[in-house]
């Protein structure tokens, strides 16, 4: 099968109630173990690589490692810029197979957003690729994504119609209070699932996206702080948030951070375990196994993307 875009996915998650996972790639082991977990559940996935993920590995790649999860598992994959910072980046990917794009205008103002995100989707849709656009704004610190807690801002149900209609982008990422990284939450995790709702009420059509949607899963900071880490007071959202959000109308869940912490937990204890091994294959390893464990976990009993493929 060769890539898709996101659009028989979204359908499929409107209409039966399910969301699919889009998880961030930066290397081989990523790629192998998200496709893998995909293929076990029968499940339709979405590849994310940042712009960071694209300067890191290189799109072409990118390309050919998921070309070559293609030729050994028949499931429908998309291929996705994550948070394309400009039309440049956007253009790039379009014009270098990407199935989808991200264009993220949430830190323009509303008619500045508008203006970039129409010039994105013009592009996008005349080459058959779909386009991503994001209204709010997400409190967190990634790479390239930092915007401070108190300039994160909810997003208003009335303009997310308004911009959706203006712009024309197929899918939408709104901030119901979730944020990217490791340290989402300083007391309970709190979403604003009545921002969700009045968003769907007034467009039960458009895919939701939830960024920032890690659940900072605590066995594996745990593990991190066990074997030589420092991660004290990680928090992110509860599986059962997730699971609610999925039933409630979101069509795609970022995750990033999850990954990261299985494959650097796995790598930890290796290394604190066995001080004396230096063969790579036996540290990413491990890594990769927790890392399609945790997709797995995330298709079957968090997203309900199982068997949907
Ligand atoms: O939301 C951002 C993603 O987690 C990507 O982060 O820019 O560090 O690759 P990155
Ligand atoms: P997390 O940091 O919660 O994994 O979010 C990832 C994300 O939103 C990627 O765009
Ligand atoms: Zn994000």
């Amino acid at each position: 099968m060769s890539l898709v875009t996101t659009k028989e996915m979204f359908k499929k998650s409107i209409e039966e109630k399910f969301a699919v996972g889009a998880f961030n790639i930066n290397n081989m082991e990523f790629v192998q173990a998200i496709m893998d977990a995909a293929y076990k559940e029968n499940s339709p996935v979405i590849l994310q690589t940042s712009s960071s993920a694209i300067k890191y590995a290189r799109i072409p790649y990118l390309r050919k490692m998921i070309e070559a999860g293609l030729q050994e598992h028949d499931i429908p994959v998309a291929l996705h810029l994550d948070h394309g910072p400009d039309f440049e980046t956007c253009k790039m990917c379009v014009d270098n197979g990407y199935t989808s794009v991200m264009f993220d205008g949430s830190k323009y103002d509303f008619e500045k957003n508008i203006e970039l995100t129409k010039r994105v989707v013009e592009y996008a849709h005349e080459r058959g690729v779909v386009v991503e656009a994001e209204l709010g704004k997400l409190a967190g610190v990634e790479d390239d994504v930092n915007v401070d807690a108190n300039d994160a801002i909810y997003t208003n149900p009335e303009e997310a119609l308004e911009f959706v209609q203006r712009t024309g982008c197929d899918s939408l990422a709104i901030a119901i209070g979730t944020s990217h990284g490791a340290y989402k939450f300083k007391g309970e995790a709190k979403l604003r699932f009545d921002i969700l709702e009045k968003v769907k009420e007034l467009m039960p059509n458009v895919p939701i996206v939830l960024h920032g949607a890690s659940t900072v899963i605590p066995e594996y900071v745990e593990m991190c702080n066990k074997y030589g880490g420092n991660m004290p007071g990680a928090k992110g959202v509860p599986d059962e948030m997730l699971h609610e959000a999925s039933m409630r109308g979101v069509s795609k869940i970022n995750v990033d951070t999850d990954l990261r912490l299985a494959m650097t937990a796995a790598i930890r204890k290796v290394f604190t375990e066995t001080p004396e091994q230096f063969d790579p294959r036996k540290y990413l390893g491990p890594g990769r196994d927790l890392i399609e464990e945790t997709v797995r976990h995330k298709i079957k009993d968090v997203f309900g993307s199982n068997n949907k493929a």
